[in-house]
């Protein structure tokens, strides 16, 4: 694997969040703040969204995959920035922004959760397009034992996942949800050994990045616009992206080549 941003024969600052390429169109970043479990502090979330930024404008880029190190994928909001600075450290537009940035992020990206994902932690993998779990993986909204709830999207996209009786045991209770229940209950789509955790999730963004990068934006625009949408304006917006996404040469190229029974070759426009 190929760490990205490390110049050869310089010692690089710790980044809270490591990039690598483990495969050609795949990014795979690690946050890495394993002292804090990864709790998602502004620095943090700040160093994901620039790379992020950077991987939106990356043509080599095609999915990203999002993890953890240790035993946490991440431990949720800073409890420490909370205590310090009070509803400012939730408040503060900067952070509010960075989320929004994540939200909004174009490309597919996939949460290859490996430990905690509590909190915020779970709330980001939520924010993921596709989320799989090695056996270790434990899920939860704990804020309710230390006298909040989750504020990070995750009282709205939760029962999305889940259904709301199961995301209301899981935000009021705090209860520990293990990898197995999570599946069964679809927070997950697949739950693998940790061992084989990142070549799993690699090989999955793999197999999206052999399509074209031009259209998986627009088919993950519109399967989130069913969690955003009432029925009839989702399908009016899917049919607007379709039609849109008609204009790509990749659209005409894909037709084509099944049409010449050869494997299309894709130029992501
Ligand atoms: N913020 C800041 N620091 C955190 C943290 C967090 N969310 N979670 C863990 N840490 C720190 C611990 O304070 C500890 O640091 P020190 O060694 O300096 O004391 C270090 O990470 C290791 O943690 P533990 O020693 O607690 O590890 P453990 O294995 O005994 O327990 C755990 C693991 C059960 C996950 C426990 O760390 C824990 O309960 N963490 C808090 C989880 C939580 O409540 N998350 C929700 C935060 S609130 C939120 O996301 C959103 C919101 O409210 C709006």
């Amino acid at each position: 694997m190929t760490e990205v941003g490390a110049p050869a024969g310089e010692a690089a600052p710790i980044a809270l969040v490591m990039a690598e390429r483990p495969s050609p169109g795949v990014l795979l970043l690690r946050l890495n703040r394993p002292g804090k479990l990864n709790a998602l502090s502004k620095a943090l979330l700040s160093e994901l969204v620039d790379h992020l930024r950077s991987a939106e404008h990356d043509a080599g880029t095609a999915c990203v995959v999002l993890t953890g190190n240790g035993k946490a994928f991440a431990a949720g909001a800073d409890i420490t920035d909370m205590l310090e600075r009070g509803v400012d450290s939730y408040a503060d537009p900067e952070r509010l922004s960075l989320w929004r940035q994540i939200e909004t992020w174009p490309k597919p990206m996939i949460a290859a959760v490996n430990g905690y994902a509590l909190g915020g932690g779970l709330e980001l993998a939520l924010l993921c397009d596709i989320v799989i779990a090695g056996r270790a993986a434990r899920f939860a909204t704990p804020e309710i034992k230390i006298g909040s709830f989750p504020g990070d999207g995750g009282t709205q996209r939760l029962p999305r996942a889940v259904g709301k009786s199961f995301a209301m045991q899981m935000v009021l209770t705090g209860m520990m949800v293990d990898a197995g229940l999570a599946e069964h209950k679809g927070l997950v789509s697949e739950v693998v050994a940790d061992e084989d955790l990142i070549a799993r999730a690699v090989e999955i963004a793999s197999e999206i990045a052999a399509m074209s990068v031009a259209i998986t934006p627009y088919a993950k625009r519109a399967v989130n616009a069913a969690f955003e949408l009432p029925l009839e304006r989702g399908t009016e917006l899917e049919r607007a992206l379709t039609i849109e996404a008609f204009g790509t040469e990749d659209r005409v190229e894909g037709l084509r080549a099944f049409k010449e029974k050869r494997a299309p070759k894709f130029k992501g426009r």
